[in-house]
């Protein structure tokens, strides 16, 4: 039995996981009532109410007793088996079954972000997930994400700890009042600063800053624009630097460079690399992605989706789904270095996992390093967005962008060369200790 079916067998609505230090503490709540309407959501009623007339809260050994009785034991010791391996701080599931939904809100670490002077203390995006989704794969997608949250936004120097939202809920309409609701409602009960990832738009943005939550941010009407923008150039900075290590310049000019995936970041993405003189290679499973592209840059060449990362190239940008390179992938690879926008292209759940496919790709000669170390533009604009509002601009954000993306690149690349180990395994050295201050968790007991 799912954990989202047995909440809603139960009558209850939430259910949280807790670290308290040496293990995960369940708590279970009934925290509204079925004619509650969340189109109200901070008109009527806020993130303190609890328009419920019976709530409810078990504790961790009557949640744990519920949730066995239920028959739902499996899948909650599949989830906290998960939430161990990555070092997950909590994890809060809710549902709204006359909704159709149901939202999962992972967060990694949130010691960057404590004391930060926001209500926000931790950054992730919110990804959109079918709504008959397997609800483990769902977890392990949010757990993943959140996780390297937490080292990009380290990596971006930002005040913030790191989170990831998941959403099992059919295509939410932008005037759909009552699903927006119960969604700013979830984003404002967890503290945490959200923006657009896959199936979550800027425009959803847009419509949840008018109406609802300000703990949004990256919509087309703010300031900065939607994140893909800044998220494609900080990676294509990235990938000069990749050039400049392996070739000894960082033009373009002539290279070839296999994007995968045109979506909000793929697409501005291989724009720049066509200004700078790249030859593409591009895929993508929407067609109108592919003609859109082709619009603008017609001498790109298309191949299928399942062609495109053995493409033979000298980059190789990921930029669709996580999770794509395995051993085997690694192994049929043909280019000279994978350098993407993807978050988690690694297929792993840990860092350790991480580090052994960093290591067999630096074996086959292929230069990696772990994606959040530049794929972090998105979050330092909306960051950017949520911290001056309307007073943002591109001048503030862009020498940073720029520090974050190209020198820090530029550095772990040099680094990591000169000590003879990974990108990768140098990139989580540097920011782990930030992360797990030694006394704090039970990692270190
Ligand atoms: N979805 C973005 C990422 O994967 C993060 C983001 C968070 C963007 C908050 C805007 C606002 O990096």
């Amino acid at each position: 039995m799912e954990l989202a079916a047995a909440l809603v067998d139960g009558q209850l609505d939430t259910l949280r996981l807790f670290d308290d230090g040496t293990r995960y503490l369940v708590c279970l709540e009934r925290t509204y009532d079925p004619n509650v309407k969340w189109s109200d959501f901070n008109h009527r009623f806020d993130s303190d109410s609890l328009p419920c007339a019976e709530p409810k809260l078990l504790d961790d050994a009557g949640s744990r007793l519920y949730l066995q009785q239920a028959g739902a034991s499996a899948a909650l010791e599949a989830l906290e088996a998960r939430l161990r391996e990555g070092h997950h701080q909590l994890m809060t599931l809710r549902v709204e079954p006359r909704l159709g939904m149901r939202l999962a809100i992972f967060v990694h670490n949130s010691t960057l972000g404590r004391g930060n002077g926001m209500h926000a203390l931790r950054a992730g995006g919110l990804r959109l997930h079918h709504p008959n989704a397997d609800e483990q794969e769902v977890f392990a997608d949010g757990c993943n994400l959140a996780r390297a949250m937490s080292y990009k936004n380290a990596a971006a120097d930002l005040p913030m700890g790191g989170c990831k939202m998941t959403l099992q809920s059919s295509p939410i309409p932008l005037d759909d009042g009552p699903r927006l609701g119960f969604l700013a409602r979830c984003i404002e009960s967890a503290r945490i600063l959200t923006g657009p990832d896959m199936g979550f738009t800027p425009e959803h943005v847009d419509a949840l800053r008018a109406q609802y939550t300000l703990q949004c941010t990256g919509g087309n009407l703010g300031p900065l624009g939607p994140t893909g923008i800044p998220t494609a150039f900080g990676v294509f900075l990235a990938i000069r630097e990749a050039a400049r290590h392996t070739f000894g310049s960082p033009e373009l000019t002539g290279r070839t460079v296999a994007v995968q995936g045109l979506g909000f970041v793929g697409r501005p993405l291989a724009e720049h690399l066509a200004t700078a003189g790249a030859k593409l290679v591009v895929a993508d499973i929407d067609e109108r992605a592919v003609t859109r592209l082709r619009e603008l840059v017609p001498n790109a060449t298309v191949v299928a989706p399942e062609q495109v990362l053995t493409t033979p190239c000298d980059v190789l940008a990921p930029c669709a789904r996580g999770g794509q390179l395995d051993e085997a992938t690694i192994d049929r690879l043909q280019c000279k270095m994978v350098f993407g926008a993807a978050n988690n292209p690694l297929k792993a759940s840990t860092q350790q996992g991480e580090i052994n496919l960093a290591r067999r790709l630096a074996k086959r000669g292929i230069l990696f390093q772990i994606d959040w170390l530049h794929n972090t533009a998105g979050v330092m604009s909306g960051f950017e967005e949520y911290l001056r509002g309307s007073e943002a601009t591109q001048e503030h954000l862009r020498p940073r962008l720029e520090r974050v993306c190209k020198d820090g690149t530029a550095e772990v690349l040099r680094t990591a060369a000169a000590r003879g180990i990974t990108p990768t395994e140098y990139a989580y050295e540097k920011i782990e200790t930030r992360l797990f201050p030694r006394d704090r968790t039970h990692r270190n007991a």
